[in-house]
């Protein structure tokens, strides 16, 4: 029979041992995930994390895990969020009592939604599925070799973004807002906060933000960063986000072009590699970002908690 209660420092090490064998088999199954992880830093990690994780025994065996942290932000409600090394099982009833036992202590701590990340192919999604997660988002990951950089159309040009541009780019924003299925209209206040966010994004030294102009306007934009240390992304890997071209020009090239352009810069200051994310209801990104080559690695899952 099957028990779950939270963890205690004598199960770190199999749920240790658990991870590593999941995240290596994760990478032989998908070779863009980077299966290096340090036990021992995992381990040390783990015991922090006793009353967030839970542990699956079958006859005194550990059979399966949960790790889910409870976050939330002014503008995102309280979340449960799990990574690709936060959940193992042995077969789907472990799961289900597993996210029975996680589920309740989240909602206990005001969480309205579990988010978990798991390996993009059916064998990982369904135990999931049959509980009622939906995949809500793809994490996409390519490998940068040297290649050649298309062309803008003619008249289209590519610098970096200016403090002047803000209003084309908040017009930019809503163009992925409604690619994304979120129309909403955005407040005053809201509007205000999204430009003070852009202009600083402007003054930090580790973001790029590229933008297309055209007959003096801004006609699209790209934003890069470097990926902040995670579990199953290599280091050196640039993340890509906010990409967007005006529904005037789209289909004729200019995110080709501008992202070749953009992974030409990266690639020679050292990347090695590039991420995005896209939405799995956003058909236009879901059909633009394999054909342009990123490989679809995990994806988030999505489950409401009330
Ligand atoms: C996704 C998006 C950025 C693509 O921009 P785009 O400039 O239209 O992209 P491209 O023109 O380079 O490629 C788009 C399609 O046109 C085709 N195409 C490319 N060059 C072309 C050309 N010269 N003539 C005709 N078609 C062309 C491509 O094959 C591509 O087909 P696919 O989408 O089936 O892969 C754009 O659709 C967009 O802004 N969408 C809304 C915002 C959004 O969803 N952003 C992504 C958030 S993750």
């Amino acid at each position: 029979m099957t028990t779950v209660r939270t963890l205690q420092p004598n199960d770190a090490r199999a749920v240790v041992e658990r991870i590593v064998h999941q995240l290596s088999d994760d990478a032989r199954r998908r070779p863009l995930v980077n299966a290096h992880l340090d036990g021992e830093v995992l381990y040390e990690t783990i015991l922090h994390a006793t009353t967030s994780t839970w542990v699956a025994f079958d006859d005194g065996t550990v059979v399966g895990h949960l790790y889910g942290a409870v976050l939330g932000d002014p503008t995102h409600a309280l979340a449960a969020w799990t990574g690709p090394d936060g959940a193992s099982f042995d077969d789907a009833d472990v799961l289900t009592q597993l996210v029975r036992d996680a589920s309740a202590s989240w909602r206990r701590a005001g969480a309205a939604q579990h988010f978990s990340w798991t390996l993009d192919d059916d064998e990982h999604i369904d135990p999931w599925r049959s509980l009622g997660y939906e995949p809500l988002s793809v994490r996409g990951v390519m490998k940068l070799l040297e290649r050649d950089v298309r062309a803008l159309p003619a008249g289209l040009s590519l610098r970096a973004a200016r403090p002047a541009d803000i209003d084309q780019v908040l017009e930019l924003d809503h163009v992925i807002d409604v690619a994304q299925g979120e129309p909403g209209a955005v407040s005053r206040k809201d509007r205000h906060a999204i430009r003070r966010e852009i202009l600083e994004l402007l003054e930090d030294p580790e973001v790029k933000h590229y933008v297309v102009e055209g007959d003096g306007n801004v006609l699209a934009q790209a934003i890069t960063f470097p990926l902040p240390a995670r579990r199953g992304s290599f280091d050196e890997t640039l993340h890509l986000s906010e990409v967007v071209v005006h529904p005037s020009v789209q289909g004729h090239g200019v995110a080709s072009a501008m992202i070749d352009a953009v992974l030409d810069d990266a690639r020679r200051e050292g990347y090695h590699y590039v991420e995005a994310q896209w939405r799995v209801t956003n058909e236009q990104a879901s059909s633009f970002w394999p054909r342009y080559g990123l490989a679809p690695t995990y994806v988030r899952l999505a489950r409401s908690l009330t």
